[in-house]
């Protein structure tokens, strides 16, 4: 072979392995291409759960009552929780014994309740709620409940109205 014939061959070769370069890189944009609606449809459907769950998750959440309980009466609660009068009552329905918040309506500004409410709920007894228990007894809470706890669970109690 002369040498044109060799520059041709190395000019053939060159052309030969850049135009299948090109073709390849070609049929890769255009695989790249074909993919792209894929994608896009995929990240906007995902926009559109994403959106989906976070209007659900949004529709789910409690609002937030206006009234919160205060700290007394949290510590109240669980106080009553720890003492177990929770098991027979609870504030607003009657469960054995009677709503607290009822008992809290019935005494309301009368002297001398403090003391009576201390006594009962250390002897237990019947009697005042029968037409809410039918009539069934307060076991005694003393001396499983210490006195003072007593005395703030009354106190408590008579908060509520
Ligand atoms: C086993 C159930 C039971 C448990 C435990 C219990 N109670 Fe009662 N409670 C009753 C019943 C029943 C009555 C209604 C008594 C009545 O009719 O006089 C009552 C009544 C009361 C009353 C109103 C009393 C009155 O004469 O008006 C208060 C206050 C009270 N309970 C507080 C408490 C506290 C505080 C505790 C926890 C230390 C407690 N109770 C635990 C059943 C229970």
């Amino acid at each position: 072979m002369n040498r044109t014939g060799i520059m041709i061959a190395c000019v053939a070769i060159l052309l030969l392995a850049c135009s299948s370069e090109e073709s390849t890189h070609m049929t890769n944009v255009d695989a790249d291409h074909s993919k792209m609606p894929d994608t896009e449809k995929l990240v906007e459907s995902a926009k559109i759960q994403i959106e989906q769950k976070s209007v659900a998750i949004v529709e789910k959440m409690q609002p937030i009552p206006s009234a919160l309980p205060s700290v007394e009466q949290n510590s109240g609660l669980a106080l009553a929780k720890k003492s177990g009068c929770l098991n027979c009552h609870s504030v607003e329905k009657k469960i054995v014994g009677p709503a607290w918040r009822d008992v809290a309506k019935r005494y309301k500004g009368q002297a001398g309740a403090r003391t009576q409410l201390i006594a009962k709920v250390k002897k237990g007894g019947s009697g005042n709620w029968t037409e809410v228990t039918g009539g069934t007894p307060m076991p005694p809470n003393s001396p499983r409940v210490a006195h003072a706890d007593i005395e703030t669970l009354v106190d408590f109690v008579l908060s509520l109205e």
